[in-house]
């Protein structure tokens, strides 16, 4: 799909080669700064220069020169110094974006650049036996929203959940299980028990050598494939994946495997094997497997004296495994600041071992959490953050927000709606800015209903689809009328920045940046605001402008729709 932008651009290069003063490939086209009443603008210096012209006289014979034709997306051109400034015709681009909108709908925005191409994200990878903390939900908010990207443009995507389901610690929870039994319920409250019990044990197993013992002899039995252990282990496996599950389905989360480190370890015997002949590890005196001055990367282990394997060793079976299996152009690791050296490590050492020399490999790293005091929240500190209590805490700080906002809602609809804000706001907080920078939990601020909130977004929408509804009942002109009349400054710069949605997207999805769709649409809504305030839609003076501004509100409802969901963000259609 060429979008209007793109088209824009295009014609202008075409308008500018035309001249027969320069070669396609010779016009770089800049953005001009926000003051500057133009699109696009074409700087001569460097075409003066090889032609030993002056540049302004340049710019004003190629203004002088250019034709535009009459359906063509280029209104205004002029020479301003040494620059060609190019402006959209704004009648032309109204009909023209508007009709993209209508015409792709839900796939407004989208791309076929990934054609054929296949991403593999690793992403949510919660810990067996243990409730999901921030860090997982960071990396299942954000990994959701780079799956939705890729998928948006066109790549053949697929999620794996790299479940924490094997070590040493399994060991001690089935011990755990063996001394006080299993804990009684479902969801976070059976995991934080069976934390619990976990705790206590290892507790006590620290000066009883009677309790290790039985910790080691569980873990052993797990490992040589003991029935009673696997059974064991396979109940907190569900268990810890219910809880899951039912906080994925309030996310919109699909994640389309969880193979999990338990799977790999057949293969990890080979796979040391295989560092050890290639020459990149070697066996210490003490028998340990060791990868030493990896382009100066600090010293590590694919398995210990013990002949235990690691986390390490797991995840590059996991590589070898994903390269045979899905054979994709890129894998994307979607994982805490905190994991960034395991990572240079194990990308270091696959490209040593000769794998993965076509696939890009990223680690998508993102920052804390912070407590609104300020605090990183950790579970040492005691002020940790679960994921069900963390949604529920949000979705009832939500229902008091629709109770004050839309008390006339019926009720039913006002649990909807506040589940949709609650979540939405713990979604956005994850996703509208940088992953990298540190987040804070500051309830007043994510659910605000002005500024950079996801429930400033969602009323935006639901403002929209109320303005349509009411046009529907006033009997008047409906969506249509005639779009070349949305020529006020307002819809021209709203319509100019629905136009921007397919490059955000772009963008975003180049940068494993969600945020940058974010913040298209927080700009959106604010344009939206800004056109509200100064168009009369309802009342507008004619019938056909009316119906024209209801079409330019649709056409916002609907890209607004398509960016929030990517974002994995709920619209309610009122609130
Ligand atoms: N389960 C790990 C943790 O909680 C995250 C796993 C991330 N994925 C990976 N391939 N290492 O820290």
């Amino acid at each position: 799909m060429n979008y209007a932008l793109e088209r824009f651009t295009t014609e202008v290069r075409e308008a500018i080669a035309a001249t027969g003063q320069a070669e396609v490939g010779q016009i770089e086209l800049t953005t001009p700064r926000p003051n500057i009443p133009a699109d696009l603008a074409f700087p001569t210096f460097r075409l003066a220069k090889e032609q030993g012209l002056v540049a302004p006289q340049l710019a004003t014979d190629l203004a002088a020169a250019i034709r535009v034709d009459d359906n063509s997306l280029i209104g205004k051109v002029e020479a301003v110094g040494p620059f060609l400034n190019f402006s959209m015709h704004p009648e032309r681009l109204a009909v023209t974006v508007l009709n993209e909108i209508f015409a792709t709908g839900t796939c407004y925005g989208t791309h076929r650049d990934g054609h054929a191409q296949r991403v593999v994200v690793d992403y949510s990878a919660p810990n067996i036996a243990k409730r999901m903390h921030v860090g997982h939900i960071r990396s299942t908010i954000i990994g959701q929203a780079i799956v939705n990207l890729y998928r948006a443009l066109g790549y053949e995507v697929i999620g794996d959940n790299h479940l924490g389901d094997w070590g040493k610690q399994f060991g001690v929870v089935l011990a755990s299980i063996e001394h006080e039994g299993k804990p009684e319920g479902v969801g976070e409250a059976a995991l934080e028990a069976l934390e619990a019990q976990y705790a206590r044990f290892a507790a006590a197993a620290k000066d009883d050598s009677a309790l290790d013992e039985l910790a080691r002899q569980w873990s052993l039995r797990l490992e040589q494939g003991d029935p009673q252990a696997r059974e064991l282990w396979q109940w907190s496996v569900d268990l810890t994946m219910e809880a899951a599950q039912r906080n994925y389905d309030r996310l919109g989360v699909k994640i389309d495997h969880a193979y999990g480190e338990s799977f790999y370890e057949p293969m990890l015997a080979g796979v040391i094997q295989e560092a050890l002949d290639c020459g990149v590890a070697y066996r210490d005196a003490g028998g340990a497997v060791v990868i030493e001055n990896l382009q100066n990367l600090p010293t590590f282990l694919l398995q210990r004296s013990d002949s235990g394997t690691l986390y390490m060793t797991r995840d590059v079976a996991t590589i070898v495994f994903r390269m045979r299996e899905f054979n994709p152009q890129k894998i994307v690791y979607v994982i805490g600041e905190p994991q960034a050296l395991h990572l240079r490590q194990l990308f270091a050492l696959m490209r040593a071992m000769g794998y993965a020399q076509e696939v890009e490999l990223t680690h998508v790293a993102f920052g804390t959490v912070f407590d609104a005091q300020g605090q990183p929240l950790s579970t040492r500190r005691g002020n940790m953050v679960y994921l069900e209590a963390l949604l529920d805490d949000a979705v009832s700080r939500a229902r008091a927000v629709v109770e004050r906002k839309s008390p006339d809602l019926p009720e039913a609809e006002k649990d909807a709606v506040a589940e949709a804000v609650g979540v939405g706001a713990v979604v956005y907080n994850d996703l509208y800015q940088d992953p990298k920078r540190n987040i804070t939990l500051d309830w007043e601020r994510m659910l605000a209903t002005e500024g950079n909130s996801a429930t400033y977004l969602q009323y935006s929408y639901a403002r929209c689809r109320s303005l349509l509804r009411r046009a529907r009942e006033d009997g008047g002109e409906g969506p249509g009328g005639e779009l070349s009349l949305l020529v006020h400054p307002s819809e021209t710069r709203l319509i100019k920045h629905l136009a921007r949605l397919p490059e955000a997207v772009r963008e975003a999805g180049a940068r494993y940046a969600p945020f940058v769709v974010a913040d298209w649409c927080y700009t959106t809504a604010r344009e939206f605001g800004v056109f509200f305030e100064q168009c009369p839609v309802l009342k507008a003076e004619t019938a056909l402008l009316r119906g024209a501004r209801l079409s330019l509100v649709a056409a916002t409802a609907q890209a607004l729709h398509n960016g929030l969901s990517l974002l994995g963000i709920q619209a309610p259609e009122r609130m």
